[in-house]
């Protein structure tokens, strides 16, 4: 008989792959797992949209969020469930309905990052409404833009303020170009950043609490094609270093999933977009990459339910703030290795090596089985159907499929060797 048992919720959108692949190895695992002396019965289940009133219990003791960021009847479903049920949500929903961009490059950089110069500037134009003619004949300051590209020199990148899949993202090599794509911004808040170019690595680094995964990130090919296949060709100190960015910047804004995106020129590495805790999550982008997320997923909601971790009250950065202040001629590094180290401490990366050494040591042979099933391969086609035309549904079935089997040889050896 079973002492106890923990609910983890899907809180879902358009996701079909993961969460499919997440319920069936939790169901491999036997619905079970064993920690501290104790059966823990783990019963997942998707979260439906519907009516609630506010002092409405619920059984969810872990929420698997993807939906906080764009619809709202969810994300005040969560807030509320974090602060009346102490239900721990991946990812801190505040922190993501508020931290735009803007804000994390500014957070970072006050940590001492090197994160390319970036100015913001007043929008193109606005929605109209009442006091909009008092304020800008008041208080906005003309500019001239020439100048402010100049001071930022070329080549750059015009972005929006608050990020989000590459919409409205231009690359501008000269004045002429910023005007017209200044011109073509309309009412969105634009930043202006200076390019990192050249740039020799390309990282884009997943994290799941304190699990990483720096990929080599090849930002114009084509989606499926992005996140490339394989472990990202870096040195451990490279290794190192873009682990300790990711992992900062994660345990800084409360984002137990996100990633984040490195260049390096030079010897050195510069975080420019990290502000992405909806990251994407298919097998469709991910292939390779994909058995990774699905298991890193499971152990972190199993450690998160068993353990009975809790959300921290709040985001707390003045611990981090201090490393940044503590001496001015420490180098970077060396600062990085303790934010690093303070971020692991607060996502209990001890707590959790020993978490998966006693309660999943079987489930790497139980992942490698299914992601060899034919109910794996179904899942895989089925996201396929969702996306692509129906004449090149077996071709990519066929090269995502491969891909994740070459995966699992990889991680076969790699737990062998
Ligand atoms: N400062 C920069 N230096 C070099 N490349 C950049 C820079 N900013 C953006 N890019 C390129 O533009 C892409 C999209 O910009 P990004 O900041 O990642 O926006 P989004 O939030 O839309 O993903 C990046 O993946 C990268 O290829
Ligand atoms: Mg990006």
């Amino acid at each position: 008989m079973s002492a106890s048992v923990r609910h983890i919720g899907l809180s879902l959108g358009a996701d079909l792959c993961w969460p499919l692949c997440f319920e069936a190895i939790i169901r491999e695992l036997g619905g079970r797992v064993r920690f501290g002396g104790e059966d823990i019965d783990i019963e997942v289940e998707r979260v439906t949209i519907e009516p609630y009133a506010l002092k409405a219990n619920h059984r969810y003791d872990v929420v698997l969020d993807r939906l906080t960021h764009w619809f709202g009847t969810s994300r005040e479903w969560i807030k509320k469930a974090i602060l009346m049920d102490g239900t721990y949500v991946l990812n801190n929903p505040w922190s993501l309905q508020s931290m735009e961009k803007q804000t994390t490059y500014a957070a970072m950089t006050r940590l001492g990052m090197p994160v390319p110069e970036t100015w913001m500037v007043p929008p193109k134009e606005h929605e109209p409404s009442e006091d909009l003619a008092p304020t800008l004949s008041r208080y906005a300051k003309m500019f001239d833009l020439g100048v402010v590209g100049k001071q930022l020199g070329y080549p750059m990148y015009m972005k929006p303020y608050s990020g989000g899949g590459w919409k409205g993202v231009t690359r501008i090599e000269d004045e002429g170009q910023l005007r017209a794509a200044y011109e073509a911004s309309g009412t969105t808040l634009m930043h202006l950043q200076k390019a990192v170019d050249p740039f020799t690595k390309f990282i884009r680094c997943v994290g799941i609490g304190p699990q990483l995964n720096p990929v080599t990130y090849a930002p114009s090919a084509p989606l499926h094609d992005r996140y490339t296949v394989g472990q990202a060709d870096l040195t451990p100190e490279e290794r190192s270093s873009v682990e300790d960015v990711t992992i900062t910047i994660n345990a800084f804004f409360g984002w137990d999933f996100n990633s984040c995106e490195s260049l390096l020129s030079g010897e050195t590495w510069h975080p420019i977009d990290f502000a992405n805790a909806c990251p994407d999550s298919q097998v469709t982008s991910l292939h390779y990459h994909f058995p990774w997320l699905v298991l890193s997923k499971v152990r972190w909601a199993l450690f998160c339910a068993a353990t009975r971790r809790r959300m921290p009250p709040n985001l707390d950065w003045q611990p981090y703030f201090d490393i940044a202040d503590r001496d001015p001629e420490e180098p970077l590094r060396s600062k990085l290795a303790a934010y690093g180290d303070l971020s692991r401490q607060r996502l209990d990366a001890t707590a959790f090596d020993d978490f998966c050494g006693e309660a999943l040591g079987d489930l790497e042979a139980i992942a490698a089985r299914y992601f060899e099933s034919d109910e794996a391969l179904q899942t895989v086609r089925q996201k396929v159907m969702s996306l692509f035309p129906e004449h090149e549904v077996d071709e990519f079935t066929d090269l995502f499929w491969q891909r994740i089997q070459s995966a699992i040889s990889d991680r076969a050896a790699a737990a062998t060797s």
